[in-house]
This record gives structure tokens, sequence and C-alpha cells, in this order.
């Protein structure tokens, strides 16, 4: 399973990518606003910057802001331009799938975001996404199992040989990223808090620091 970062901090990305475990970076337009990126060139310079910290090979999704067919295809040439690791990320509507299917027809990697069902998964993966994104976390807050959705499209996918990679998103906690490689995702984006809580338990601790003063009694 590839482990992505689902933000748009240069410094969470940078200390993930440091750690030599991080395959690639997921954006949206709120992670965006959240570290006050705003304006056509800083948002475009913000995504090249991504893509030369992570290096070759590696996903960098960046989402459409436009909402029809027209406006996405424009907007997602031209974030495909910025960078060979670009990503078009476009949401599960039916302009969306259009624009899916027009990318994959032109070679450009896609995203299909927002998706909350195994009908839009399969919808995703007709249009020949490269990744579709069900949001686990906000399934989740709404009382639903975000992990039964993995399942199901993992079950799906499977059954049809569809080539698209299930990228498990809206991860919240490091659990989230244990039942994600269970469920059968290809991939899991999550903010870096989760990351480094997968590095937590006590018996490490504990066993370092004995291996430590043990190490310490005979070597002073
Ligand atoms: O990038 C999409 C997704 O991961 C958003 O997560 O936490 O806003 O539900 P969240």
């Amino acid at each position: 399973m590839l482990f992505f970062i689902d933000t748009a901090n240069l410094d969470h990305i940078r200390e993930a990518a440091e750690l030599g475990i991080l395959d690639g970076v997921t954006t949206n337009p709120s992670l965006m606003a959240k570290e006050g990126i705003s304006g056509e060139k800083n948002i475009l310079k913000h995504y090249r910057t991504i893509c030369e910290i992570v290096g070759p090979g590696r996903d960098v999704s960046a989402e459409v802001i436009a909402t029809d067919f027209k406006g996405m295809v424009a907007e997602g040439k031209q974030l495909a331009d910025i960078h060979e690791n670009i990503v078009v990320k476009v949401p599960m509507i039916k302009d969306g799938v259009k624009a899916l299917a027009y990318f994959t027809e032109a070679g450009i990697k896609t995203n299909c975001t927002l998706v909350f069902s195994a009908g839009q998964a399969i919808l995703a993966a007709k249009a020949g996404a490269t990744y579709v994104s069900p949001f686990i976390g906000r399934i989740d807050d709404i009382g639903w199992d975000g992990m039964k959705l993995i399942r199901e499209i993992n079950q799906i996918y499977t059954a049809q040989a569809y080539e698209t990679a299930i990228l498990a998103a809206s991860i919240r906690q490091p659990l989230h990223i244990v039942q994600s490689a269970k469920a059968g995702a290809d991939v899991v984006t999550c903010p870096l808090s989760a990351i480094l809580g997968l590095f937590n338990h006590p018996l490490t601790d504990i066993g370092l620091e004995k291996f430590l003063a043990d190490y310490k009694k005979v070597n002073g």
C-alpha cells in the first residue's frame, strides 16, 4: 500500500518525505486555503514546490475548482502542465466523470474525489480514473462505517478487474491506516499526525531504554 500525505503544508510534506516512506501528496481547496495559498499564480507555484520536494515519480493531486466540463478540462490541463507528478483531482459529479474520461483519453492521470458510495466508485473506474478517493472519516462522522466502503469497492474492482487504484482518503488516525491496508486499499492518504501515530508503542520505548541501559552497564 502506498503512503500519500494529505496536506498542502510544506513542512509536513518535507518531514514525511525525509522519513523515506512517502509515495505522494494529495491536496484539496480547503487544505490550500488552510496554508493561505491564494491567487492562480501562487497556487500553481505551490503545487510546483510540492512536486519538487517529493521528487520524481511521486504523484501530487491538484484539484480543479471548476464544476463544468469545459472549465475542468481547461483547469486540469493547466495543472497537468505544471509538473509531470501532477494528478488532476476531479469531483464525483456528472461533468467530473466526463472530464475523467477526457483526461484518461488524453493520458493525464486523475483522482476522482468526494466518493461516498460503491456506485460512484464504479463510475470513476468506468471513466478510467487513476485513483478513486472514498472519504472514510467523513462517512464515520455521520455514524456509518467508512471502512466497509473500502472493502466493498475492493470486492467490486477485483471482480471486475478495474484498474483504478483505491485511495483511502479522509483518514483521521493511525488505526484507519491499518484498517485500510487490511481492507485492500492501494493507497492511503493521511495527515502527518496519523503517519507519526503509527510509530507509537510503549513496549518499543521501554525496550529501547533497556537495551541502551544494558549497553551502558558494560561499556560505561
Ligand atoms: O483530501 C481529501 C480528504 O482526505 C479530506 O479529508 O479530513 O477533510 O475529511 P477530511
